[in-house]
């Protein structure tokens, strides 16, 4: 009976502690006895709801997004990378760009044979979601004196990895070293078909970009045209996942400047008027092709001079060609 003697324990001191404090008969004090517990559980109850109501919201104001942003459609962003000194940086730079958007797959997909430590250590100290992959460039394209197809042997590796795991949501080609305001990768969630949109920094003419006339896609500007149907940058466009299933041998020519439009000519039939015209109908910039200077590759380490020194660990994060 350790619960009775317990009831009769609480029963009793709770009396006495009511007849020092109100100096009530017995009868009368033992339903204030039992009004005055009703109130200490419920103020107890209610102070705990309080408290855990304001360390849910304290954790939910932690949380990276809200549940209504995880459910909107999920974004596939497809970027070639290949290894030189700046590669970290460039995909610090994007990563953590990418970190701002909800419900996004980032698929970093190398120009090597075989995926590097130090990139795989950057991606997750970034923290976005992420699937690195390899695809070499053809051997005969590596050889050629003449412009070569930069990142399209990734390109396609990520549409081949999309046809066999994406069934809805939105494909993005974003290029690890230009620059991308996040409010384009809201607007792109909702592409329909195709949708379009300018490109600063391009050519002599400083924007690439769908020219707009009465509310209609009506050409191209571009300081290079080069007889393309498509004279678009490879960061002004995006497509639906399922639009991209229903042409199942749609994909980017391995064609130096032509990748672009080769891929968009490849998702046909698709008329003008399915062009979705994203960024305020094309009357405002949110993506550059931003271009990094080359550096020269870092010196070798002077190993006995700098032996048991910090320099030992830096050299081992450096990408050297
Ligand atoms: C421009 C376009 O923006 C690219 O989308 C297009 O692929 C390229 O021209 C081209 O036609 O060759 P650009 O700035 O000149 O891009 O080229 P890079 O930034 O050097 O390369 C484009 C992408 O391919 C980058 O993400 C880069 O990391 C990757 N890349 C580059 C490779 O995977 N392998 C390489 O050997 C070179
Ligand atoms: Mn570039």
């Amino acid at each position: 009976m350790k619960g009775g003697g317990a009831y009769i324990n609480i029963g009793s001191s709770s009396s006495s502690i009511n007849s020092s404090v109100s100096g009530s008969g017995s009868a009368n004090g033992s339903k204030m006895t039992l009004g005055k517990s009703v109130k200490m559980y419920l103020t107890i109850f209610i102070a705990t709801t309080c408290i855990y109501m304001v360390l849910y919201q304290y954790h939910m104001s932690r949380e990276p997004f809200s549940p209504s942003e995880i459910g909107k459609p999920p974004l596939y962003i497809i970027t070639p990378t290949y290894r030189r000194p700046e590669q970290l940086a460039e995909l610090t730079r994007l990563g953590y760009t990418l970190k701002h958007v909800a419900n996004l797959l980032w698929l970093v997909i190398e120009d090597a044979n075989k995926t590097n430590p130090l990139v795989a250590h950057t991606l997750d100290r970034i923290g976005v979601p992420y699937e690195y992959m390899v695809a070499p460039m053809p051997e005969k394209y590596k050889q050629t004196k003449k412009a070569k197809p930069r990142g399209v042997s990734n390109r396609n590796r990520g549409l081949e990895y999309l046809r066999q795991h994406a069934t809805e949501g939105v494909l993005y080609f974003a290029d690890d070293d230009n620059t991308y305001d996040i409010s384009i990768f809201e607007q792109m969630r909702y592409i329909s078909k195709v949708g379009m949109w300018p490109v600063g920094l391009v050519t002599k003419t400083g924007v690439s970009s769908p020219i707009i006339r009465n509310g209609k896609l009506d050409g191209y500007y571009d300081g290079w045209i080069g007889g393309r149907k498509y004279p678009v940058d490879m960061a002004g466009f995006a497509v639906n996942i399922k639009f991209l299933r229903q042409r199942p041998h749609a994909q980017m020519p391995f064609k130096p400047g032509y990748e672009e439009d080769g891929f968009l000519r490849s998702l046909a039939p698709l008329a003008n008027d399915e062009i979705d015209l994203l960024a305020d109908e094309c009357r405002d910039i949110l993506t550059w092709h931003t271009q990094t200077k080359k550096n020269p590759p870092a010196q070798a380490l002077n190993k006995t001079r700098y032996s048991n020194t910090n320099l030992e660990h830096i050299d081992k994060l450096l990408v050297r060609p």
